[in-house]
């Protein structure tokens, strides 16, 4: 059926060589610029921010989702190692998902990537935002208040106040910060104004830079890792000795369901080694490099996050960690200010490099997807000076600053996490269709592990560790939660690929992903798959009424 139409390695590849916009774009990535990229994608608004209310919700036990979370990502790294060494095109998931489901599995990756690109980029604006403006702060420099918020935001801060004013708290200057700012706002057809202009104004600034060129994005990113690599590598050896075990006591305050709320929060810490495969057409050995450089990035960024997760819950009692400068927090808990002031910088200079990657990534799958026809031709120009994909960089810039100025964070972390998983999903199990190479010459090959019985013995382990689940879920079956309802579907899908693995002696590494990866996908929470199934529901309809008539596999279908 011309739904799944299929675009077959060969003819990406040899599309490639006779494109001279593909041929234009320069090719200067090593593997050592790759690492420096999925770190530079990696650490930012997760480990600086949203790691507080994760750590809050499941106490020290965190950290244990650090670890469920990069064994995920890892079973995820190495198919799309194993991709990114046979396909080396811009399009990252979107590409693979071409190669191995056909067109409209694309498209919908390629949607997906949408979330994890430009909406994921907005939460990293806002928090960006928000340690610039402690920084502000600490230097005597106040902006108006109604242009660094949010409305939402505003009025949730300010019902705060006046909660803890009504409880008989002091007002403290901070307080009356928020207060003054509700009423000085200006009034625009009689509503307060809020926007968050520094949010608005460095993603304006980051666009500018991936607009001008890859090699300046090299550079500043590199040395953007570099210091924040110290920073963090400094938190951790002055947290270490400011550690109170007696914090990691109870380990599991709320159980692991309290652990299992942060699964978005965390998984987003880790989103970004995957975007280095958007850089494909810039490495100098695609093949050889971009598995290194995902594997490398994830491996350094999982060791820093489950020492951090330990140094941050040991360091203060979890309860109080539900803020959104964690880690400044902590230190100025114990009066060392100047190191919260670091920690504060170094946020900054972190969340701009993701900002970096994710905007300069964005593009470059547009590209690969207008090149297809399924995107109008203007997303695959590239700037004759600059040999950038010029107009869809603008696009996504404004498709980033303009919801920065006005969106809470809350809302998108968990509907990042959400498309980045599903687009995960698909990677994983499009490795399972791709065919055996005969020649020896593929520069990474994912190991392959008979998964015939290890799937199943794993999902007869997981009865048994989630057995309290089933009961509960059965007790209430007429009137079951939506948790539980997912809980429920997800089960009936992991017996289901498990026979199958049994059947059909599935490879271990991409069933592991596609099962992890589908698991934390049914820990987040229900409302945030009403919004993921309203913007499928936007996307098929843009593939319907645009892309499908437009696809370059419908014109070589009807000659
Ligand atoms: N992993 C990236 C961050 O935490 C998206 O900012």
């Amino acid at each position: 059926m011309s739904l799944f139409r299929k675009k077959s390695i060969s003819a990406i590849q040899e599309d490639m060589a006779s494109n001279p916009e593909h041929a234009s774009l320069k090719k200067v990535l090593t593997v050592k610029d790759l690492t420096f990229l999925g770190i530079a994608a990696v650490i930012g608004a997760g480990i600086f921010s949203t790691i507080g209310s994760a750590a809050y919700d499941g106490g020290p036990g965190v950290s244990l989702l650090f670890v469920i979370t990069a064994i995920t990502c890892g079973f995820s790294a190495l198919c799309y190692a194993e991709f990114a060494s046979r396909v080396p095109a811009s399009g990252s998931a979107y590409t693979y998902a071409y190669t191995s489901f056909g067109e409209l599995i694309a498209w919908i990756i390629g949607w997906s990537l949408i979330l994890e690109y430009s909406i994921g980029n907005i939460m990293v604006a806002i928090s960006w935002s928000s340690y610039f403006n402690n920084l502000l702060h600490g230097m005597g420099v106040h902006l108006p208040y109604w242009l660094t918020i949010n409305y939402d935001s505003a009025s949730e801060a300010l019902a705060k106040v006046n909660e803890a004013i009504a409880a008989g708290s002091a007002v403290t200057p901070a307080m009356q910060e928020i207060i003054n700012g509700m009423q000085n706002a200006p009034l625009v057809a009689g509503h307060k104004l809020f926007i968050n202009m520094p949010a608005f104004v460095i993603v304006a600034l980051i666009t500018a830079l991936a607009y001008i060129g890859i090699q300046e994005s090299r550079k500043s990113a590199n040395a953007m890792v570099i210091f924040k690599l110290l920073v963090i590598g400094f938190v951790i050896v002055m947290g270490v000795q400011y550690i109170n075990t007696d914090n990691w006591s109870p380990f599991l305050p709320n159980e692991f369901t309290g652990v299992l709320k942060g699964v978005s929060a965390v998984f987003y810490a880790y989103i970004g080694f995957d975007a280095i495969s958007t850089t494909a057409e810039e490495c100098k050995d695609p093949q050889r490099d971009l598995p290194r450089g995902m594997i490398y990035s994830l491996l350094i960024c999982t060791a820093i996050y489950i020492v951090i997760a330990l140094v941050l819950t040991g360091m203060v009692h979890y309860s109080e960690l539900k803020v959104d400068d964690p880690l400044a927090y902590v230190f100025d808990k114990l009066g060392l200010k100047w190191i919260g002031y670091i920690i504060s910088v170094s946020a900054v200079i972190a969340t701009t490099s993701v900002l970096l990657v994710f905007q300069l990534g964005q593009p470059r799958i547009w590209m690969t997807m207008s090149r297809d026809g399924l995107l109008p031709k203007k997303f695959s120009k590239v700037h004759p000076k600059f040999k950038t994909p010029s107009f869809a960089t603008i696009v996504t810039g404004l498709i980033v600053a303009i919801p920065a100025l006005f969106l809470p964070s809350s809302l998108v972390t968990d509907l990042t996490s959400i498309g980045t998983l599903f687009a995960f999903i698909i990677v994983c199990a499009g490795v399972l269709t791709l065919p055996k190479l005969k020649d020896n010459k593929q520069k990474f090959k994912m190991p392959y592990v008979n998964g015939k019985l290890i799937v199943p013995l794993m999902y007869i382990g997981f009865i048994f560790l989630f057995k309290d689940r089933f009961t509960e879920a059965f007790a209430n079956f007429s009137n079951m939660t939506h948790e539980q309802l997912f809980f429920l579907i997800f089960a009936l899908l992991a017996a289901v690929i498990s026979i199958l693995t049994f059947v059909k002696n599935f490879s271990l590494i991409p069933i592991c992903g596609v099962l992890f990866c589908s698991y934390l996908m049914i820990e987040i929470p229900p409302v945030s798959w009403l919004w993921f199934s309203i913007w499928m529901a936007a996307g098929l309809l843009f593939y319907f009424t645009f892309s499908y008539k437009n696809s370059k596999l419908s014109h070589v279908n009807k000659q």
